[in-house]
């Protein structure tokens, strides 16, 4: 049995174990695998919090596939006050290429909705979004992801990937903040 962790200020409870996440990584691959059938995917990880996930994913899928990592930044643009969001790292060109972003968790949405109209400007064939946490209370973007893993409540979770203030992202189960 695991135990309760402390991460800076926090204390996060087990929440989701190593096996069932092994068993779900296993079934996203195989439904991604059944829905590509003979096309090459590209797969672009959204760093730092889909490493792990990304890692474990892949290993599943035998066949070509390319892998890319990318980072969004935001800054507030040089010549008008607005904020101006960009992927660093993406140096594969995806013309006509069947986009996959893997995601560990989509929150309100925001970042996977500017993620997906920044990688649609490069003419790929398709996008779709694999995201193996999403908390449906959350969400207010425009396009649901197409492969989820977990649905989980609004509250906090870190751990495989995900991290509190930099920390956590090393362990191999997901923890949830503990109610007070
Ligand atoms: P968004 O709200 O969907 O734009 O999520 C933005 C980012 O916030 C995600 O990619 C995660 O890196 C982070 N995030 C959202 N919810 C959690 C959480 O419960 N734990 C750790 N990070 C989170
Ligand atoms: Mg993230």
């Amino acid at each position: 049995m695991q135990l309760d962790r402390q991460i800076h200020d926090k204390v996060f409870c087990p929440f989701i174990s190593k096996d069932e996440i092994a068993h779900k990584v296993k079934n996203l691959s195989s439904e991604i695998q059944k829905d590509y059938l003979g096309e090459e995917i590209l797969f672009i990880a959204i760093l730092n919090g889909a490493f792990m996930f990304a890692s474990d994913l892949l290993k599943e899928i035998p066949g070509n596939i390319q892998i890319s990592f990318v980072k969004v930044s935001s800054y507030i643009g040089a010549q008008s006050s607005g904020r101006v969001d960009e992927l660093i790292g993406l140096n594969t060109d995806l013309k006509a290429k069947h986009v996959v972003i893997l995601e560990d968790i989509v929150d309100t949405g925001i970042t996977i909705d500017k993620v997906i109209s920044l990688l649609k400007s490069e003419n790929p064939a398709s996008v779709e979004v694999c995201t193996l946490l999403f908390k449906p209370e959350a969400f207010l973007g425009k396009q649901l992801p197409k492969y989820i893993g977990f649905e989980i409540p609004n509250k906090f979770v870190v751990g495989y990937g995900l991290d509190y203030d930099e920390l956590g992202r090393n362990l191999n189960e997901i923890y949830q903040l503990k109610e007070e």
